[in-house]
């Protein structure tokens, strides 16, 4: 019986659906690209294109003929999103057991819906279903036009008599054509983040995944790029960046198939998470983002870096603050009287803000260090004996605003809160816990933690009205995965990224604005779903610039430089002009003890500040050009220009110590003005020195994109910071 109602509910469906002739093509068409859907006279749905956009549509019906690679055996090898435990012989995006057992899952194109969002952005839906089980899958492709983003995600569901189970449940399933595929790929671990690899992609297949649970990305983010044809470079090249939006475990497949096509499928990590759905209940993938440029690299990163300042990032296209942190200038040895010392240190530096870090809270089991008191979130009497509100005041008398570290996630053992809630802690019932820093991970799938959570950041605000930034850390990472509040354990690592997004929506509704930092003892965390709720993220705990220079290159392919928190600390053996200008490429901090730097030192940085905020504006909404990449050359060079391209900032780094290196050659400047005018001075000089720039001369833009310019770095002059101004 249920056969048959599946089979005229398909009827009905096919009825009222577009009327298709035996293929349908679907193109989702962006500034520059088209990805081109075919559904086939069996309403199979295949991706048959991506790649540059055509003026003739019609012509998109024609590209398949063109190609004569081996036989397409199932017909499924190019399944815009490839169901398994029927025809498919190779990886799927979707795997499930029905309610009855049975392994098998066919999609069947059934309709889909195009509707404009915005007159930038379009969305496609487009439902399949199983012809024999009532299952159905609807694709989702939002499309940024100008920007030539795309965001797909899936929508899983079913009215089966019970319980569905889901094995994989991918948000995309790509499938690209090219004589040869290259991926560049990151791996990395605490203090070592943002490494990349470049690679020839052979046959089979290549993961790219974590596990982790909760700092999904320590050893591995979610963001990677394919070249196609042939390895991009900056400014040449068809490359496709893709990431996967989530802040859980991931998993990127990446399949060469046997008949050299690549098959990309990106989703929730399906590790140990074998998902049971409910009848009617949606499982809604979160969504996997992806760009195609072909015109190399930067191309890619300027239009990802504009998309996520528009669409994606809290506040992408407001201000920052500029601070000073006090983890690397007290640990946890501070108390009030010091406090207040470093608050007035925050005025006379010329930074915006102050923010406490770890060691301001508990009481019985005081967090004097890293072994105690995570969870209990009452300042500590003895450091801080008129609490949070007095430091705030003292912020205020100073004119600048206050700013707390919270990492609510966790606990120490050796807490109140671990006391009160074992069961609130992830933990095995019969196995000894392994601590990751010494603490453990809330279980954020139980409302009554996410209550808890939600409750640390709300208190804080309510007692502290004039509190300015939040410093959301979070250092652990999941060992033996267990709630005692689920039923079912393998939900558990799906249920506790629901548990987290849960708290930040709830902290976002009521406090929309505040910027909050998301940190993660390292850039163990960053990713686009995140940045909704987050202003800015912490790249690395390692702030030695030299290694920054490295990091932050990386990091800007992805992310714009308004979303990177650099501080200026002690780490590495720089000067501080150094450690300062290579903080500058992004959202300027200082983490240092004011008072140790000598005067000279002191009145650089109160001057570079000043100098950052006369051009910071350029540096976090124009756009970032790489001009001369650390690995392959002596001097590491990014450039800024605002979109009018009238003034721009230029960064140039000596990153090599040996005899005579420096900048030989000259550096070519891009996205100016061929015809324009510029003259190029030198800004962010170290007291008492003197420019080796004549900054009276002036260049056209086109001499100084294909001549170039040289900013005569060398052993003398290791940093050298240029404004760039249309005349
Ligand atoms: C790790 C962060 O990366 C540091 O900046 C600092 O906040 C410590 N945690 C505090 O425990």
């Amino acid at each position: 019986m249920r056969f048959i109602l599946n089979g005229l509910w398909l009827m009905i469906a096919l009825i009222f659906s577009k009327p298709t002739t035996a293929q349908q093509i679907i193109p989702i068409t962006t500034d520059e690209n088209a990805l081109v859907l075919k559904v086939d006279k069996d309403k199979n749905l295949s991706v048959i294109y991506y790649g540059k956009k055509l003026a003739n549509k019609e012509e998109y019906s024609t590209v398949t003929e063109m190609y004569r690679q081996a036989d397409n055996y199932t017909q499924v090898a190019d399944a815009a999103y490839t169901p398994s435990g029927s025809r498919n012989l190779l990886e799927p995006a979707i795997t499930v057991t029905h309610a009855d057992g049975n392994n098998s899952l066919t999609l069947r194109y059934v309709s889909h819906e195009q509707k404009d969002l915005s007159n930038n952005v379009s969305q496609l839906s487009i439902l399949l279903k199983d012809p024999v089980y009532d299952f159905q899958v609807r694709l989702f492709y939002k499309s940024y036009f100008k920007q030539d983003v795309i965001e797909q995600w899936a929508v899983i569901s079913h009215k089966e008599k019970s319980n569905v189970t889901l094995h994989k449940f991918a948000s995309a399933n790509l499938h690209l054509k090219a004589k040869g595929f290259w991926l560049t790929q990151y791996h990395g671990d605490w203090a070592k983040e943002m490494q990349p690899e470049e690679s020839k992609i052979t046959h089979g297949i290549k993961t790219l995944d974590s596990k982790l649970g909760t700092r999904a990305n320590l050893f591995q983010p979610s963001v990677f790029m394919v070249s196609m044809d042939k390895l991009a470079t900056e400014d040449e090249g068809t490359v496709l960046y893709g990431a996967l939006e989530y802040s859980g475990n991931f998993r990127t497949d990446l399949e060469l198939d046997y008949q050299n096509n690549l098959r990309i499928i990106s989703g929730i990590n399906n590790y140990a998470s074998d998902y049971s759905l409910k009848p009617n209940e949606e499982f809604v993938t979160p969504g996997f983002l992806y760009l195609l440029s072909h015109n190399g690299k930067g191309t890619a990163s300027r239009k990802m870096h504009d998309w996520a300042r528009t669409y994606k990032v809290l506040d992408g296209q407001g201000s920052r603050l500029t601070l000073l942190n006090n983890w690397e200038a007290t640990y946890f040895d501070f108390n009030e009287g010091k406090l207040k010392e470093l608050i007035k240190d925050t005025r006379k530096l010329g930074v915006d803000l102050f923010l406490l870090d770890d060691g301001w809270f508990a009481n019985k089991y005081p967090r004097n260090g890293d072994v105690a008191g995570l969870g209990d979130w009452e300042p500590n009497k003895k450091k801080l004996p008129n609490g949070i509100a007095t430091l705030v005041k003292e912020a205020e008398n100073n004119q600048v605003k206050f700013g707390i570290w919270i990492e609510p996630e966790m606990v120490n053992p050796k807490s109140e809160l671990y006391e009160k809630h074992p069961d609130w802690v992830v933990k095995q019932p019969q196995r000894s816990e392994h601590y990751f820093r010494n603490q453990l991970v809330l279980d954020l799938s139980n409302p009554d933690v996410q209550d808890f959570v939600f409750k640390v950041v709300d208190d804080l605000f309510t007692k502290n009205t004039n509190l300015a930034y939040i410093k959301w850390d979070c250092n652990a990472v999941i060992y033996n995965a267990h709630s005692s509040y689920l039923k079912n354990q393998n939900h558990f690592y799906i249920e506790y990224m629901r548990g987290l997004y849960n708290v930040l929506k709830k902290i976002r509704q009521k406090y929309p604005t505040v910027p909050m930092m998301l940190c993660s003892g390292g850039g163990g965390r960053v990713d686009y779903a995140a940045l909704e709720y987050f202003t800015e993220f912490w790249p690395s705990d390692n702030t030695d610039p030299m290694e920054r220079i490295f990091m932050q290159w990386e990091y800007s392919y992805f992310y714009p430089s308004i979303t990177s928190s650099n501080h200026v600390t002690d780490w590495g053996k720089q000067p501080i002009k150094f450690r300062t200008d290579v903080a500058m490429m992004g959202k300027l901090g200082f983490d240092i003890v004011v008072k140790h730097l000598n005067e000279k030192d002191l009145l650089y940085c109160q001057e570079a500040i000043k100098q950052y905020d006369s051009f910071k504006d350029i540096v976090w909404h124009g756009d970032q050009y790489r001009l001369s990449n650390p690995r392959e050359s002596d001097v590491a060079s990014m450039q800024y220009i605002n979109t009018e391209k009238t003034n721009g900032v230029l960064f140039n780094y000596l990153v090599n110590n040996r005899y005579g290196a420096g900048s030989t050659y000259p550096i070519k400047l891009k996205g100016l003005d061929a015809n324009a005018k510029y003259t190029i001075k030198e800004v962010c000089l170290y007291p008492g020195n003197k420019s080796a720039i004549d900054n009276s001369k002036s260049y056209s833009g086109e001499f100084l994109m294909s001549i170039g310019f040289n900013p005569i770095v060398n052993a003398q002059r290791t940093s050298v910071v240029l404004l760039i101004s249309k005349i």
